[in-house]
């Protein structure tokens, strides 16, 4: 079974990946600071999931939240839920939250880990692929504001995360292609042999084969730890892991949030990257069409809907990297190398914009 740390000194911590983790009793106990467990999950997960871990967490004093489904509740509310649920179990400084569910619950979980008497054990149980891959590693906790999607939050590091591959095979089909595509990005940004790997692999992926996904999970988590390890806090190259998430962020606020998943927009943010990166000289146009063949093969959309133009490119510059009101944007050199950029002309982009919008319409 694959362990990787994430190596922040005194925070470091393991991921574990494999199949069947969750019925394994010591794994998660391993972790746990004292008996108190408050786990927080969903009506979707719960059925599924639930038992499995109660049963393998016997002998703790857990107690259960199960929130409605669903990115609409991902906010400051369900969040205060989460601590009256803290105060009223009693739980103290040594007290454990785990998050059972995708990035939605794990995000809350872990900025009511962050807050309850400043700061209690965090436990990550990610069931989907996207969670698995990106959410649960690195300790970005978040929830909604009206103005904008994770505008309030903290880093906050989870004791451990436990990535257990047999919860995938109950996920929505879109729901697991919209996870491969954050796969596929790892490849891009930083192991061009990742990449052409999972070309290969894909079929094997597509159906959901154990080894190739615990080989796809297992190379996604060992990317995003080292970043993280290299900087938390996102001042430098953590930053790559947005590639096609400034172009996907701005089609997901202008087309409507949950119309297109998260990892569809992204896949169509990280082709317009592509796309851009050949316009300013820095990708050849063949690395362009063998990213969207692995994304047409994946079921994955390769352009972005219909959008009004004006709008896309206010959503654009709302970006949490533009800097001095300048935009930066993640462009490839190559397949696996990619660089934080705001060298580019404003009236290039402009005009890929309007071409891009108009091809799609
Ligand atoms: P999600 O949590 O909404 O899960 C998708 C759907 O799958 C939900 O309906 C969920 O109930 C269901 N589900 C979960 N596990 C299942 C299983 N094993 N079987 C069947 N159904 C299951 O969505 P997501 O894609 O996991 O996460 C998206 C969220 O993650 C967004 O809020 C996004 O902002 C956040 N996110 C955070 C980070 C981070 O670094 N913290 C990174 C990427 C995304
Ligand atoms: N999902 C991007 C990051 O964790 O930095």
């Amino acid at each position: 079974m694959p362990i990787i740390n994430v190596d922040l000194g005194a925070r470091s911590y393991p991921i574990h990946i494999g199949t069947g983790l969750l019925s394994r009793p010591g794994l998660i106990a391993a972790a746990l600071p004292s008996r108190d467990v408050l786990i927080v999950t969903n009506d979707v997960v719960a059925p599924l999931y639930l038992a499995t871990l109660r049963e393998a967490l016997s002998g703790y004093a857990t107690r259960e939240l199960i929130l409605p489904d669903g990115e609409r509740y991902k906010t400051l509310d369900t969040v205060s839920a989460i601590l009256d649920e803290l105060v009223a179990a009693g739980f103290g400084r040594d007290c454990t939250v785990l998050a059972l569910g995708g990035g939605v619950i794990g995000d809350m979980a872990g900025f009511a880990a962050a807050c309850y008497q400043r700061g209690v054990g965090f436990v990550q149980v990610p069931t989907t692929l996207l969670a698995q891959v990106d959410s649960s590693v690195g300790g970005k906790t978040a929830v909604n504001h009206s103005a904008g999607k994770n505008l309030i939050g903290a880093f906050y590091q989870p004791l451990c995360v436990i990535a257990d591959t047999a919860a995938l095979v109950t996920l929505d089909e879109r729901e697991y292609r919209a996870g491969l595509a954050e796969v596929f990005k790892y490849g891009l940004i930083l192991d061009r042999d990742f990449f052409a790997w999972l070309e290969l692999a894909l079929p094997a992926l597509l159906r959901r084969e154990p080894e190739a996904l615990e080989q796809a999970i297992t190379r996604s988590c060992e990317i995003k730890a080292d970043i993280v390890a290299r900087d938390e806090t996102e001042q430098g190259i953590r930053a790559l892991l947005n590639l096609g998430h400034t172009f996907g962020h701005a089609i997901e606020a202008v087309h409507g949030y949950g119309r297109w998943l998260h990892g569809e927009a992204v896949a169509a943010g990280m082709m317009m990257a592509a796309q851009f990166s050949v316009r300013v000289g820095s990708l050849q146009a063949s690395a362009v069409s063998r990213i969207e063949a692995l994304l047409e093969a994946a079921g994955l959309p390769t352009r972005p809907p219909p959008l009004q133009y004006q709008r896309f490119f206010a959503a654009l510059h709302r970006d949490k990297k533009v800097q001095a009101g300048q935009l930066r944007l993640v462009l490839l050199d190559d397949i696996g190398r990619a660089r934080l950029t705001s060298e580019f002309a404003g009236d290039e982009l402009e005009r890929f914009l309007h071409q891009s919008l108009e091809a799609a319409a």
